[in-house]
């Protein structure tokens, strides 16, 4: 049994406002249906970052202007596909680098390493499983050439913003002098849009909220009955919150067999699932001087919607 998974449900479910962390989303079939959600039109943030990192690589790493050989760390690569066209211009420009994906699924790593030994042969690739920290610190602080450290995809938006400031501090940690980070961040833009890529008229981020309370029935044989949940979400466009909630249909008992527990949800009674923030361009800079970094440059898509900000130690 994943014992972190069990401590956070149970916590999580005993709250007065009851939550459950999007952390947990990434099983098999949400990893499919989170694949599903970048598919879909409304969901911009894939389609802005493959744009910026298409039209751009050339600008980006220029402005690395790092010495050869030199890494690309990517933290949570997942299936890679927008980092592909950035390492795609850097073989074809024969720069010599090293290609160190990071995830904690075994399976996304073994897919994206086959992928790119097909599509890039002459690609050095060296992937990695597991945590982040444990890793980088063993990948970067132990060698001397420069790294570009990814952290991409808006996955920084999961944070509040102080915890947001602590990982960023933490990469610092792990960087040498000289290194640099480039973060994709979803911009705040027109709510309306926000609202249309979560708020999904296809029903798929619902179907990926749900798959979490699936899981936990698979794991700790519970029986929540999903058709007795819906989900809602809610864009704040002052503060930059999206937020994500499962909401309860009905007065029900759902018990976790497994975990030996029970839990009452009332009518219309809220889980809390997940934090999407959308940052201003002064809240960017705000994140990277509190987290001990320097704006190098950002690298908008053509509308505007998404950054790249390449952050420098
Ligand atoms: C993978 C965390 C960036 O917050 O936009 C997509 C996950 N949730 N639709 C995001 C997600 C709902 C996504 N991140």
């Amino acid at each position: 049994m994943n014992e972190q998974f069990a401590k956070d449900v149970i916590e999580g479910l005993s709250k007065q406002q009851k939550e459950l962390s999007s952390k947990y989303f990434y099983d098999d079939s949400g990893s499919r249906i989170f694949q599903e959600i970048m598919e879909m039109p409304e969901y911009y943030l894939t389609d802005s970052e493959f744009e910026i990192l298409s039209l751009q690589a050339k600008q980006i790493i220029d402005a690395v202007n790092f010495n050869q050989p030199f890494n690309i760390i990517e933290l949570g690569a997942g299936d890679g596909f927008k980092t592909f066209k950035l390492l795609e211009y850097l073989v074809n420009n024969n720069v010599d680098f090293h290609y160190v994906p990071i995830d904690i699924s075994q399976g996304a790593m073994d897919d994206l390493t086959k992928k790119l030994e097909a599509k890039l042969p002459k690609l050095s690739i060296h992937p990695r499983v597991g945590d982040y920290f444990k890793i980088l610190s063993k990948e970067n602080v132990q060698t001397n050439i420069p790294s570009l450290l990814l952290f991409l995809g808006s996955n920084i938006g999961n944070y509040h913003e102080k915890e947001a400031v602590n990982l960023l501090q933490l990469f610092n940690d792990n960087m040498k002098k000289g290194d640099a980070l480039l973060l994709g961040v979803d911009v705040k833009k027109n709510p309306i849009i926000v609202h249309n890529a979560y708020f999904d008229k296809h029903g798929i981020t619902k179907r990926f909220n749900l798959n979490l309370l699936l899981r936990i029935n698979r794991e700790f044989d519970g029986d929540f009955k999903i058709d007795d949940f819906d989900f809602y979400c809610h864009y704040n466009p002052i503060s930059g919150d999206l937020r994500s909630y499962i909401v309860s249909l009905r007065n029900q008992k759902v018990l976790l067999k497994k975990l030996n527990i029970s839990f009452d949800f009332a009518y219309d009674e809220l889980i809390w699932t997940e934090l999407s923030k959308k940052y201003s361009h002064d809240e960017i800079e705000n994140l990277a001087e509190h987290s001990g970094f320097k704006v190098e440059k950002h690298f908008l898509d053509c509308k505007h919607y998404f950054t790249d900000t390449l952050l420098v130690k």
